[in-house]
């Protein structure tokens, strides 16, 4: 499905950002509501999210619908000139629903029912659930769907952020009605499931269940399959909403994703498809080791999910949260690095959660664009220059991230590679791919997220982390990219399985094994703690492994360990290209110099001023014209090669950009000046004269 541009939503002359949030309008009065609309214009603000959790108020009884306040509010924003991302409502249902429909309340793994009182509180396979939900996107799609003010639909919210694993017997039968769609037979199930382990072989469909607790571990097949099962049958929620807003209206539909590092449900490849617009929803979780590096890869995954293409940020939060155990407000500044760092990985839309705070519920203490102290504060503030700051770089709207290294991610991975009676549960996929991906954020180099499989023609290099079950197509992209003149790195617990599951016999890593020239007989995990070292000078810890290289050359061996003398990285030229093994967990530093190492060998241009410094730098181009973002993550100003007009402050720049502690620059290149650093345009080219420039700003 061809995608709307985020940048043409307002049906502007010219390509803009949308700027906007959340509005919950229904936890306010109606003077309320003019104020809001008098300040949005105020904040620049030109689209909000409306009926997010409208339901009870739509519906307050079965069938009996009443519009009156959301008329108000849809003619109120009209008026102010500000767009309607609108909700078909369904996020949460209204007290009623599950009152009188016990059974459509989710059942955790241990068979008990959850009970209304949050959110999202049913079965995603209730069918009780899916009539009476559909029946509201009728009434509110028949009602709004030609009205000029709704430029966006968003279905739901968050789509299984809490309910998407319901165990009960409806989910049951839905399961197995997936199950029979997808192998036909009980004996092709029985073969994928390997069902000759513990006497678990079917002989018959309602013999199955939701991979509920168990005693030992469960069949990891099964519980796979499920995931997989779950994620679709949510996605379909969504395919029915959209079908009935289709019905009754051309505005675009979407539903705002969770690509963040603790929701893992959705697999959100096999989602993107079927959205108009590609949205994410993004909070700095403090409880990460690099919260802000986190942000980076999430927007990158957000921009492969969108196929290269701009995309929008549907939530983020103007300061702290409400749901982590420390909830770290942001500092002078760092909402609008992180703002500007979405921008900069190509989002062309900026909202938040939300509007206004609330002075009631659970989400009382989250920030907001207006806080509770009202427009005298740092917040309002940020916001107000945060709108002015999207028109100021209005001409970037529409441009495209351009990266010469791909980076291989998926829901599904995460999964396998994470099941349980694994050699270690040190291992954990999205800490391996979070791994790459800083190393190489760190060394200044821009990735394309993209899903195993997936076509790699235009990029220098691939990385693949930790992708331990890959199909034959799967491994052969990566071959074949290497064999016509790519580089690939691949770490540790790669391609040992199969598509489904399956251990590749004859040495691991099997599906790698010829391309990367090396066989490994066993695996040799750590303790927890332990470190080895290499002949190189690098540590590792978590995985070594009892490796021989099969032509592959030698980079570095174990010096200790369980190993010692074994090869633990290595490098093996195939066809026209190189791949290299990864076969330990290397330290950080070590392993951000083996990354630059393999990309400098790919032909990645490199700017080793960047390595290990506090800017992050990234290019969007498009129409001809290239937009430099550097973000100085730092606490002192720091210098870097650009020759263009800033587009933030103003002025031009003739050689050296000058970019403030904490801030960010924006420079339209100049046509001449490379977009990409090359040997010229690295640091050691920056005049005296502006080092002196700098030293006297601090
Ligand atoms: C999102 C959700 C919003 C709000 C926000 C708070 O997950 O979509 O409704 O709860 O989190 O951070």
């Amino acid at each position: 499905m061809s995608k709307t541009p985020v940048s043409e939503l307002l049906d502007a002359e010219l390509p803009r950002f949308t700027y906007g949030a959340d509005y919950n309008p229904e936890q306010w009065d109606p003077e309320t509501w003019l104020e809001d609309a008098r300040l949005m214009q105020q904040a620049g603000v030109n689209l909000v999210a409306v009926n997010i959790f409208g339901w009870a108020q739509l519906e307050p009884l079965p069938g009996e619908y009443d519009f009156r306040r959301l008329d108000q509010v849809v003619e109120i924003l009209h008026e102010h000139g500000i767009g309607i991302n609108l909700g078909t409502g369904t996020s949460s249902p209204p007290p009623w629903l599950t009152a009188e429909h016990p059974d459509a309340l989710p059942m955790t793994a241990d068979g008990t029912r959850r009970a209304f009182g949050g959110r999202q509180a049913y079965c995603p396979s209730s069918p009780v659930f899916r009539e009476h939900s559909l029946a509201l996107v009728e009434q509110v799609a028949a009602r709004y769907g030609r009205h000029p003010a709704v430029k966006l639909w968003h279905v739901s919210n968050e789509l299984g952020c809490h309910n998407a694993h319901c165990y009960c017997p409806v989910s049951a039968s839905a399961f197995r009605a997936w199950l029979e769609q997808r192998y036909g037979t009980l004996d092709a199930l029985n073969e994928a499931w390997g069902t000759a382990f513990w006497s678990q072989r079917y002989a018959a469909w309602e013999h199955i269940q939701t991979p509920m607790l168990t005693l030992s571990t469960g069949n990891p097949a099964q519980a796979v399959d499920y995931l997989r099962f779950s994620s679709d049958e949510i996605l379909d929620q969504y395919r029915a909403e959209a079908a009935v807003l289709r019905r009754h209206s051309a505005a675009p539909v979407t539903t705002n994703f969770m690509v963040t590092a603790h929701i893992r449900a959705l697999d959100y490849w096999g989602w993107a498809a079927e959205m108009d617009v590609i949205a994410n929803d993004h909070y700095l979780d403090h409880r990460l080791a690099q919260p802000t590096a986190e942000l980076s890869f999430a927007a990158d995954v957000t921009r492969g999910l969108a196929g290269g293409e701009p995309w929008m940020l549907m939530e983020q939060a103007t300061s702290a949260v409400n749901w982590q155990p420390h909830n770290i407000a942001k500092t002078p500044g760092e909402m609008l690095r992180n703002t500007l760092t979405h921008v900069a990985r190509g989002a062309d839309g900026i909202s938040f959660f939300q509007w206004r705070a609330s002075v009631q519920g659970s989400e009382r203490f989250h920030s907001a664009m207006l806080p509770h102290a009202g427009t005298d504060s740092a917040v309002w503030q940020s916001v107000v220059e945060l709108g002015r700051t999207l028109e100021r770089l209005r001409e970037v709207a529409g441009t495209r991230v351009v990266a010469d290294v791909a980076l291989v991610f998926g829901w599904e991975p995460w999964w396998i590679t994470d099941l349980d009676s694994h050699p270690t549960t040190e291992l954990r996929y999205l800490e391996q791919v979070h791994r790459a991906y800083n190393a190489l954020r760190a060394s200044g180099v821009t990735v394309d997220i993209v899903a195993p499989g997936a076509e790699l023609d235009g990029y220098r290099m691939v990385v693949v982390a930790a992708l331990h079950s890959v199909t034959d197509e799967q491994a052969a992209t990566v071959s074949d990219f290497v064999a016509a003149g790519g580089h690939a790195v691949i770490t540790f617990f790669s391609g040992i399985t199969d598509g489904v599951d399956r251990v590749r016999t004859g040495g691991y890593p099997g599906a790698f094994r010829e391309l990367l020239g090396v066989l490994t007989e066993e695996f040799f995990p750590l303790h927890p703690g332990e470190t080895v070292a290499l002949d190189d000078g690098a540590t590792a810890t978590i995985w070594t492994e009892r490796l021989h290289a099969r032509g592959a050359e030698v980079v570095a061996s174990y010096l200790d360990g369980p190993l010692p003398g074994t090869p633990a990285v290595t490098r093996n030229a195939f066809g026209a290209g190189a791949a290299w093994y990864l076969a330990t967990n290397l330290d950080e530093v070590s392993l951000a110099r083996t990354l630059a190492r393999a990309a400098a060998d790919a032909g990645v241009a490199l700017d080793p001023a960047l390595a290990g410094s506090e800017l992050e730098v990234v290019v969007r181009q498009g129409s001809g014209r290239s937009y430099l973002f550097v973000i100085n993550h730092g606490d002192t100003d720091a210098l870097h090669p650009a020759t263009g007009t800033e587009l933030i402050e103003g002025g031009d720049i003739a050689g050296t950009l000058v970019v403030p502690a904490g801030a960010v620059r924006v420079v339209r290149l100049s046509a001449q000046a490379p977009a990409r650093p090359t040997a010229e345009s690295t640091p050691d080219a920056i005049r005296e004269s502006d080092r002196e420039e700098v030293r006297e700003l601090r």
